[in-house]
């Protein structure tokens, strides 16, 4: 199976929210559906580790936002890298409280809609939740944000409690000049620079102002690593992050700098110091 295929699938981006007594949590989903038109139902699929999942099994109520294209990815990031168990992520944002009782994120939306669930179907490691649409309400003409836009323009990553999420879109590419956030897997690309934040395409990641954060995740620059594959120079083995080192416990997907300090080569035993970038 090419699992590129699905790719070619396309989707949206929504910020799902619901609610659990007085306590409000949303999440990323690029699964919202429209599945009828009479009644107008929805399905949305959500990870059962996510708390956003918890929520809406125990109230059986969500909105959906539907994501602008000029949402920043720093939204993205906190919805969609971070957990509402650990960050609250309604604090400093627009939104209202809707029919349901659940919170419908405002800003950067360009419509939303409230559901009730009506059935659910087990599929794994996620539900299948399918809503009753009882409100839904445009909020602006601006371009609603696709999922290839999210990845091809902004240069987005989708973590693993994504029902997309696919190994391979972690892995690195042969270029030295790509770094990646070891906190988020958010590849910083010259190519692409990061234009939210007044990065043009074209800056080098050393060019990138000290205080420049992951503009996923916030992490600081120090902890992203630089892509690409590393080389022993006592014996030749090629270290590649895409392989990783599983046999010594070093997961595909690992950068080099990630790579624990006591890591040996696996084939000579010479320390991670021997090693020298594959140009
Ligand atoms: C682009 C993108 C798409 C995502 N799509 C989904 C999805 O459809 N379903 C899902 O369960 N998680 C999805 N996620 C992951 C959740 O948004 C993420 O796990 C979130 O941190 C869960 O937060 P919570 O624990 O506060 O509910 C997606 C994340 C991103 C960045």
């Amino acid at each position: 199976m090419d699992p590129f295929a699905l790719y070619k699938i396309s989707y949206g981006l929504y910020i799902i929210s619901s609610l659990k007594g007085e306590l409000l949590n949303g999440q990323i989903a690029n699964t919202v559906t429209q599945v009828t038109a009479e009644p107008a139902q929805v399905t949305i699929a959500l990870n059962k580790l996510n708390l956003t999942h918890e929520f809406v099994k125990e109230s059986g109520v969500f909105t959906a936002s539907i994501l602008s294209q000029n949402a920043p990815m720093s939204l993205i990031g906190t919805f969609g890298f971070k957990s509402g168990r650990d960050v609250n992520k309604f604090e400093v944002l627009e939104y209202r409280i809707g029919e349901t009782g659940a919170p419908i994120l405002l800003e950067s939306s360009v419509a939303f809609l409230e559901a009730r669930v009506v059935s659910e179907l087990d599929v794994g490691t996620h539900t299948i939740f399918v809503g009753e649409v009882i409100n839904a309400q445009k909020l602006n003409d601006h371009e609603p944000l696709t999922y290839a836009y999210y990845h091809q323009i902004k240069g987005g990553k989708s973590p693993k409690n994504a029902p997309t999420y696919i190994k391979e879109e972690e892995s690195t590419e042969s270029s030295g000049e790509k770094y990646r956030c070891k906190i988020c897997g958010y590849i910083y690309d010259p190519a692409v620079g990061d234009p939210d934040n007044g990065i043009a395409p074209g800056t080098a990641f050393s060019e990138l102002p000290d205080d420049w954060k992951c503009p996923i995740c916030n992490a600081a620059k120090s902890e992203f690593g630089q892509c690409g594959k590393y080389k022993c120079k006592i014996c030749g083995y090629v270290y590649d992050p895409k392989v990783g080192d599983p046999d010594a416990g070093v997961t595909a997907v690992t950068v080099f700098n990630n790579v624990p300090d006591d890591w040996k080569c696996p084939i000579c035993n010479a320390t991670k110091t021997e090693f020298e970038k594959e140009e």
